[in-house]
């Protein structure tokens, strides 16, 4: 190992000379105050004390000199560093507080300026009931079921059973849709009409999916009624149809209880009345238990309901046994499958579980009528 160089001269050590190092450090002084913001600093930072700055690189070159050059050099590069530091901290300092006001003054919020009065509007109850209607059924197993509001009048009235003279085809319960075959008068010949009822989606069920079939369809029907207080020609129904091996009107009757259970709460329950459906054998009228006086304000003058008019039970739907015709129009076997269906409209649900007197109310859209019944989600 070579001993130092006695004869160095430190003069000759460019980087080190007393006018270099100042001209680094006034260098480093004026890009500092330059530096216009916290991005910029930074740049200047690791420019003017970085590792590959000058006064890095002069400061790597002191250990070569000898002691007294050293100790003097040493000296000039700290103080310069040291100065270059303090004034970088000192402009760090102010460039924060100059952002930190800006901040302040560009992202204030001025509490003073009228709020987003758009209002957050509100689903329809309609919506509701029949979603929470349809969640009762899929919990069981159903699936939801969908079909068209312009239906063939095959799928509305032929596959169901309906003979070619029912009167519930006639024009004054049906709208027919008009087209090129009648002249575009609507007149029934286009073979096509707005479903007056769900029914006809027991028919695409069944054509559609593989049996056993558990559907739950709910959708909107048409009936040429004009609108008023009890009526309205466009409704909502559900629908509901299973079709497996051994079903009875057990089943029925115990699907039926449980669903009102579910809506109205414990000691809720159904009847059955005969009635007549071309597409159910046998058919039946269903009323469920009013749901207010529980069937006590019958034959108790003291006690009177006027939900139920003091009768004790709320007419519902229309239900029954799927006629084997139906499974037959369908491809079903009648001799392995059977099944029950029921069908009833959710707008007299709605008026009843909350009083709503008016059937227009309903149908009308007023954000002021269904904002009351809340976000059920
Ligand atoms: N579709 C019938 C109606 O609209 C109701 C119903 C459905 C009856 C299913 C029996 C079975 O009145």
């Amino acid at each position: 190992m070579s001993a130092p160089n006695k004869s160095y001269d430190p003069v000759e050590v460019e980087a080190l000379k007393p006018e270099a190092i100042e001209r680094m450090r006034a260098e480093a002084l004026a890009a500092i105050a330059a530096a216009g913001d916290l991005e910029a600093l930074t740049h200047v930072k690791t420019a003017h004390t970085g590792g590959g700055s000058p006064l890095a690189l002069a400061n790597r070159e002191i250990g070569a000199l000898p002691p007294q050059a050293k100790a003097e050099a040493g000296k000039r590069v700290g103080q310069a560093r040291g100065a270059v530091n303090q004034a970088l901290a000192a402009r760090q300092a102010e460039l924060e507080a100059e952002r930190d006001a800006r901040v302040l003054v560009e992202e204030s919020v001025d509490v003073t300026l009228p709020y987003d009065r758009r209002p957050a509007g509100a689903r329809h109850p309609l919506t509701t009931l029949s979603e929470r209607i349809e969640d009762i059924f899929t919990a069981m197993g159903y699936e939801v079921a969908e079909g068209p509001e312009v239906e063939a009048e095959w799928f509305n009235f032929d596959a169901l059973n309906f003979p070619p003279d029912h009167p519930a085809r006639e024009t004054q319960d049906t709208f027919f849709v008009a087209g090129p075959e009648d002249g575009g008068s609507g007149g029934g010949e286009s073979g096509v009409v707005l479903r007056t009822h769900t029914s006809p989606v027991q028919i695409r069920a069944l054509l559609e999916r593989e049996l056993p079939v558990y559907v739950i369809a709910p959708g909107r029907v048409y009936r040429s009624d004009e609108l008023d207080a009890t009526h309205t020609p466009v409704f909502a129904q559900v629908e509901l149809l299973a079709v497996d091996e051994g079903l009875t009107m057990a089943d029925l009757k115990g699907t039926l209880d449980h669903m009102v259970v579910s809506l109205f709460g414990e000691g809720m329950t159904t009847r059955l009345r005969p009635n007549h459906f071309p597409f159910t054998e046998p058919s039946a009228e269903m009323d469920m238990l009013c749901y207010v006086c529980r069937g006590e304000s019958v034959g108790n003058p003291d006690r009177p309901c006027r939900t139920c008019s003091s009768e004790g039970w709320i007419e519902l739907g229309g239900c029954g046994v799927v006629n084997p015709r139906v499974l037959t129009a369908c491809g079903v076997d009648p001799e392995k499958y059977s099944g029950f269906a029921f069908g009833f409209g959710i707008e007299r649900m709605l008026m009843f579980r909350h009083n709503v007197e008016d059937m227009r109310d309903i149908v009308e859209g007023d954000v002021r009528f269904t904002l009351p019944f809340g976000m059920e989600i």
